[in-house]
């Protein structure tokens, strides 16, 4: 068992809904179980940069917050303290602070930290344990491409946001007899697109990890053409890697607007695109994210009673594990061409453009 008397909180990246359930979680079994003090960190690593900006937690402050999207302690996807972008006599300068944070941390009597991010996040995490800070980790973003873990809290909100958008695409779809694409977030991995483009009966789903070509995505809607189909709804993950055809094509709007007008030409079909960008990140968290938030809360908080510096909460199995937090970073998990997911979803007509 740890010596812990107070321990600090900060939510870093990209928000993710779930994430002031983590905090709820956290703070109550810290309080209620462990009797510590709870230091809430503003704004990801910055908080300790400026260690007055930092305030206590207490039961009073996370009541109500279960259902609320965002962080109640504000997040940024900037302020990497080993690569603190500063100006400095009007000059841009980037500083190692990573000493001045664990010094910040210390002073304000924080005996360890729960840092609640993706894998940037998990990066500063495994360098700041490196050197000397009790830090462990809880895995989040709307991505879930975070490895070591089954899910991230925040997916399933995600999922249900861009699967209503596809469902409510159809209709608008048939109506006009148009080709829709819906371009959903997925900057390396095409998990939100795949799953939502399976759950939301999507005819075309284009991926990071399944390159595609114009051709063959006419192909498809010339076959549908074939069976009586006057419309297609196509699902792309922004991160989606153009082909050759495209690369002299400058990428100036959103990569489905340039696929979609690609698209117009080639086929001569009529085509509307929907980005749906941000609203994929708010919202009300799901129920599975606000409990799945809950159970990494409070394991977080065991794993620092237990001493477990270093490490990082995750699913396995349907069980909360812990994994070393270095085995979390640096390899992303993406969606397996060949897996069972991808083929299920060719098994019934899907297309990929491949
Ligand atoms: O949280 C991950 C993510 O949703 C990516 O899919 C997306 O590219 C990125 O965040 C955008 O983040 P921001 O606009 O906050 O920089």
């Amino acid at each position: 068992m740890a010596n812990i008397n107070c321990i600090g909180i900060c939510t870093g990246g990209g928000d993710a809904p779930g994430l002031n359930a983590v905090i709820r979680a956290a703070v109550k079994s810290a309080i209620l179980k462990y009797k510590w003090k709870v230091i809430g960190i503003p704004d990801g690593f910055d908080g300790i940069i400026w260690p007055e900006r930092s305030r206590e937690l207490t039961l009073k402050d996370v009541s109500g917050i279960l259902p609320r999207g965002g962080t109640i302690l504000g997040t940024t996807n900037r302020g990497n303290p080993f690569h603190y972008e500063t100006v400095e006599n009007g000059q841009e300068v980037v500083r190692d602070i990573s000493g001045d944070v664990i010094a910040n941390a210390a002073k304000l009597g924080i005996d360890a930290v729960i840092s609640i991010g993706g894998d940037g996040s998990m990066k500063i995490a495994q360098d700041l344990f490196l050197k000397g800070m009790n830090i462990v980790g809880v895995p989040k973003t709307i991505d879930n491409d975070l490895s070591a873990t089954e899910v991230t809290f925040g997916f399933d909100t995600a999922l249900h946001t861009a699967t209503d958008a596809v469902d409510k695409i159809h209709t608008t779809g048939q109506s006009h007899h148009r080709v829709m694409i819906v371009e959903v977030m997925g900057r390396d991995a095409g998990w939100i697109a795949l799953e939502a483009g399976i759950a939301g009966g999507a005819h075309i789903i284009l991926i990071p990890e399944i390159p595609f070509s114009l051709e063959k995505i006419c192909e498809c809607l010339e076959q549908r053409k074939k069976h009586g189909k006057r419309f297609t709804v196509m699902v792309v993950a922004e991160g989606v890697k153009l082909p050759a055809e495209m690369k002299q094509m400058s990428r100036t709007a959103a990569v489905s607007n340039m696929i979609g007008d690609a698209i117009s030409l080639m086929a001569r079909k009529e085509v509307r695109v929907s980005v749906l960008g941000h609203i994929q990140r708010g919202g009300s968290p799901s129920p599975y994210d606000r409990i799945l938030g809950t159970r990494f809360g409070v394991a977080a908080v065991d794993l620092i009673a237990a001493g477990g510096f270093g490490k990082m909460v995750c699913l396995q199995q349907e069980s909360i594990r812990t994994v070393s937090i270095a085995d979390a970073v640096g390899k992303l998990k993406v969606v397996d061409p060949k897996g069972e997911l991808v083929s299920a979803a060719r098994a019934i007509g899907i297309g990929f453009g491949d």
